[in-house]
């Protein structure tokens, strides 16, 4: 079992702080409340990575809003896109009609996130928007449309706060940069 001491050794450098992101968060809930205003608003989390992001974002939403998940996969286990984008768990509810903003923790070359909207656009939402933590816009092969953006970052493979590298490093607190080495190493 390594400690988290060991666990931090693996990360480079710190991109985004605690104390960066909780203020970001802040002031994105507060922008999606004043434009949902009204609206009953429907969050879908895409898993893993988003949970972390959602739980925090929705604790500044001053709106009444719902929560769904989906599951999707298109990395197996590794750092580059395989471009296949596959549905693990759906949505529980129909959303015809509902004001529906997918929340992401990162988007990178786009590719999955572009595959998730055309399939949600045909269910026939009455909107669908999306809320990003991050974003890498050096990485893009598809455009995607992003109302809204926590952090544009560099073209580095970032942990913690609910991205991972192989499933670990989600619970580390901040955003952090993958040391190279090891990222070039793992499969
Ligand atoms: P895309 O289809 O290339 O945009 O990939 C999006 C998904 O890839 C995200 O939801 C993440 O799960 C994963 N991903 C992309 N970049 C990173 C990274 O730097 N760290 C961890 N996961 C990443
Ligand atoms: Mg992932």
């Amino acid at each position: 079992m390594s400690s988290q001491a060991e666990l931090e050794r693996l990360i480079s450098e710190t991109l985004i702080d605690e104390e960066r992101l909780s203020r970001r968060i802040a002031e994105l809930g507060e922008e999606i409340s004043a434009d949902y205003a009204g609206h009953d608003l429907l969050l879908v989390g895409v898993l893993k990575g988003a949970v972390f992001f959602m739980s925090d974002l929705m604790r500044h939403l001053t709106i009444p809003c719902e929560i769904d998940f989906m599951a999707i996969s298109s990395y197996a286990g590794a750092t580059e896109s395989s471009g296949v984008v596959r549905i693990l768990k759906d949505l529980d509810m129909n959303i015809e009609g509902r004001d529906v903003l997918v929340v992401e923790d990162i988007i990178d070359s786009g590719l999955t996130l572009s595959y998730l909207m055309r399939n949600l656009e045909s269910r026939e939402p009455a909107s669908l928007e999306i809320c990003a933590l991050l974003t890498k816009p050096e990485r893009r092969e598809i455009d995607v449309p992003v109302r809204y953006v926590g952090f544009e970052i560099p073209n580095r493979f970032v942990v913690g706060y609910g991205l991972d590298f192989d499933e670990k490093y989600r619970n580390l607190p901040y955003v952090g940069v993958l040391d190279p080495e090891l990222e070039a190493n793992l499969p």
